[in-house]
């Protein structure tokens, strides 16, 4: 299947329905061969079933008592809601999940092997039920299971800071993960995470965005006088990262063999400005947590 994807990067269904919208598919995603003739694929909103034929959805919707997807509710503020899906628990619901993902995604491999993932669901709710804005994936127990596999907000939804909100949510959980599996571990040996490479431009840009933010305002307090390690340890985020976002920033000097931060509060200021607005907040009291184990 790999190579098939390889060799075949013809993008094959062109739209697809997921709830109240029809979506425009940027690229080639690996379904089943018995969907290879089809150009629009109607998907279940609440369980990601898809389906060649409307009517067979129609006919699935009278059915599908799901009305959010399945796992656990583990934040909720206001009428956005997360749930923590085990891939293990939900393997239907993973594997159509990786479908739908890639057709958005350019360059990441299919995982079939959804036993090994969790998937956070970001979902807009109303009477009618919890709607998929995005998602965010991550290994369970690897060495890397601190990295961010995969990263998507919905065509409709994007450009509304929900991808920022994904980001921010993860480095929540990364914090949260910590202090629910040992209470001991201090602030100074905390993990840290990054997202899984290639990068697309789109999740480039996000992250940096994200970054930016979070640095500069962190910089602006300690009025510069702070190492990378310190950020690194304050943010969850990887020195690596801290440290290219802070060249692109131009706020790195290179001093005997020796990467030192230079934030002069001028510059800091005009870069805060460009930083421009902030993206949805997680609320950490919001969240309902039940670490996994
Ligand atoms: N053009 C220019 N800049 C953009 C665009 C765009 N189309 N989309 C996002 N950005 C930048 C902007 O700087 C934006 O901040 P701003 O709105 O304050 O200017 C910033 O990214 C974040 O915007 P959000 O609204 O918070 O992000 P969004 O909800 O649109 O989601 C995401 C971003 C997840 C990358 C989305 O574009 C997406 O799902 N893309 C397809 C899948 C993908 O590429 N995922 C990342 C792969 S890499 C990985 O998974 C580890
Ligand atoms: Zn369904």
């Amino acid at each position: 299947l790999r190579e098939h994807e390889e060799f075949t990067k013809v993008k094959n269904i062109a739209t697809i329905e997921l709830g109240r919208y029809e979506i425009e598919t940027w690229y080639f995603s690996p379904f089943p061969p018995e969907y290879n003739d089809c150009l629009r694929l109607y998907f279940c909103e609440f369980c990601l079933n898809f389906m060649k034929r409307k009517e067979q959805l129609q006919r699935h919707m009278k059915k599908c008592d799901l009305k959010h997807p399945p796992g656990d509710e583990i934040y909720r503020s206001g009428t956005l809601s997360m749930f923590e899906v085990d891939g293990k628990k939900n393997k239907v619901y993973g594997q159509n999940l990786c479908y739908l993902a890639k057709l958005f995604l350019d360059h990441k491999t299919l995982y079939y092997d959804v036993d090994l993932f969790l998937f956070y669901i970001l979902c807009e709710c109303d009477d009618r039920g919890c709607h998929m804005v995005g998602y965010f994936s991550k290994e369970k127990h690897s060495e890397e299971s601190y990295n961010l596999a995969c990263i998507l907000t919905l065509p409709p939804y994007q450009r509304k800071g929900y991808g920022k909100f994904l980001i921010a949510f993860w480095i929540v959980i990364l914090g949260r993960y910590d202090v629910a599996c040992s209470y001991e571990l201090s602030k100074k040996e905390s993990k840290v995470g990054t997202p899984e490479r290639p990068l697309s431009d789109l999740g480039l840009l996000s992250y940096r965005g994200y970054w930016t933010r979070v640095l500069l305002d962190i910089l602006k307090r300690h009025k510069g006088n702070i190492s990378i390690k310190e950020l690194s340890d304050m943010t969850a985020i990887k020195a690596e990262d801290i440290l290219t976002t802070l060249q692109t920033l131009e706020l790195i000097q290179y001093r005997k063999g020796q990467h030192v931060i230079c934030a002069d509060p001028k510059v800091l200021d005009r870069h805060l400005k460009a930083a421009g607005r902030g993206g949805l907040e997680v609320d950490v009291s919001k969240l309902i947590w039940t670490p996994y184990k």
